[in-house]
Formats: C-alpha cells, structure tokens, sequence
C-alpha cells in the first residue's frame, strides 16, 4: 500500500481539495483507495455526506495513536492507496501520518506565506526521512507561463529540482470549488475540464515519484529559495503582459 500524506501549516492552500481530486483520479486509474480524515474540521466528512455515491470512504481518526496501527490493518487488508489529509499548524496526528507516509505532498499557492509556512512541514518530513514534494496550487490563469519559468528554473538550477516540484501545477479554477460543494471530485464534475486534465496528470506524476524509493538530498532552503526565484519570474512575465496589454 502507499500512503500519501497532505501537509502544510497553512491553512486553505488545497490540501483537502487536492486528497479528494487526487483520490478519484487514482480511483479512475484503477487503485483501490480510502481517504483518511485527520482534520477535526470535517472538511473531508462534510465533502462525503455531500455525495450520493458510497463509492469511496472517507475515515475519519483524529488520534495521533491510532494511525500507524489502521494503516497497517488497511494495507494488510489490501488497499493500494491511502490519502491522508491533515489540518492546518503541526498537530501530533499529521506528524505521525507524516512519519508513516510514502510520500508527502505539501501544497502551496503561489506566495510568499505559503512557501514560508511550509518550512515546518519539511522539516518534520525530512526528519523522518520521508520523501516529499511540493504542488504549486491555486496558480492564476497564466499557470502555463509559470509552468515554463518553472521549468526553466529547474533546468538551470545547480539542483535537480524535478522530484521536488510536483507537476503540472494546479491552476485556480471554479471546477475545484463547485465540485467539492456537490459532493463529487473534479474529474467527476467537469471531466473534460482544463482542472480534470491537470489532476490526472498530477497523479501520473505521484504514481511515477512513487517508484523512485529514494528521498531527495534537496535542502529546505534551497527548494525555498528555489520556488522564490520562480515566483519571481511568474511576477516578472505577469507585469510584462500587463505592459504589453496597457500598451
Ligand atoms: N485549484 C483551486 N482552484 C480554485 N479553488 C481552489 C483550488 N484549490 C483549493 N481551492 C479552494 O480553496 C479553499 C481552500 O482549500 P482547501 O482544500 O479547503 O484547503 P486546506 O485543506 O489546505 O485548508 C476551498 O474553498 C477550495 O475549494
Ligand atoms: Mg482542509
């Protein structure tokens, strides 16, 4: 069984709007999958009461204690895939889905806060020895833009910044927000839509970073500095269109 893990201090940077994509998109590609809830907010059990379909169960278990043993039971059982969400700040139960975690995915939009706030998270992950990436979320429109100086960066980096920066970005985009409000996920409610395409192509990313076991060598500051350096040239393209535009 893997079991991904979503973790940022900040609180509305999507994670649980990325466990509830990315669950049905690995469901659409054939796991087996449960949702863990570690977040006394809800959000996740609210999502379920919201659907009509039993399809997928959301678990909700919100003691740090009983994580490690109910995944071991899961995985035991079978299951291919186990997504946790957690709740914003570093409680005792995200460290220890963290630590128990094949991956942890730490969402982050597109500023300065979010990416300061993530430091914690990496540190607990690195401290733990578990593999992690970042996924850019809520990026505007001009996402492809970004997408490219991300790529730029990443190749002229004196790092390999590819295992660490999760691909493609996810752009803001209603289909997220009206999907969750309907109980369904995004490739459910608009699965031709522009958001639908990015979600599965960020779990054929996750299914690939999967396979790679090892952790990166990457240090926090260098990721931070790097995803710094990319949102700057994002601002750099953003004022250069709006000079264009006014022109
Ligand atoms: N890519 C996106 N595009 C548009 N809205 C988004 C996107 N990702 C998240 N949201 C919205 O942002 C808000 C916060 O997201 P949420 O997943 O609840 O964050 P968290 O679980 O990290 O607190 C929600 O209203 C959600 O629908
Ligand atoms: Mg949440």
């Amino acid at each position: 069984m893997h079991t991904i893990v979503l973790a940022t201090q900040k609180g509305g940077s999507g994670k649980s709007t990325l466990a509830i994509g990315l669950a049905l998109a690995a469901k659409q590609a054939g796991f087996t999958v449960r949702l863990i809830e570690t977040d006394p907010q809800g959000t996740l059990s609210n999502w379920q009461r919201r659907r009509t379909a039993d399809d997928l169960v959301v678990e909700p278990i919100y003691h740090a204690a009983d994580i490690e043993p109910r995944l071991k039971m899961l995985a035991d059982s079978g299951l291919q895939l186990a997504i946790v969400d957690t709740a914003a700040g570093l409680s005792a139960a995200t460290t220890a889905a963290i630590r128990h975690s094949d991956l942890c995915l730490i969402p982050a939009r597109p500023s300065v806060a979010d990416i300061e706030a993530t430091v914690s998270t990496l540190s607990v992950a690195r401290a733990w020895k578990r593999p992690y990436s970042f996924v850019l979320n809520q990026t505007p429109i001009r996402g492809q833009r970004i997408d490219n100086a991300a790529n730029t960066l990443a190749e002229e980096a004196a790092l390999d910044l590819s295992d660490v920066l999760a691909r493609p970005l996810i752009v803001m985009r209603n289909d997220h927000q009206d999907s969750l409000a309907n109980g369904r996920a995004v490739s459910e409610f608009a699965p031709n839509g522009k958001s639908a395409d990015e979600i599965r192509g960020l779990w054929r990313w996750i299914e690939t970073r999967l396979e790679l076991s090892a952790t990166t060598n990457v240090q926090i500051d260098q990721v931070i500095s790097a995803a710094g350096g990319m949102l700057h040239v994002a601002a750099e393209l953003s004022a250069d269109e709006t000079t264009t535009l006014a022109s």
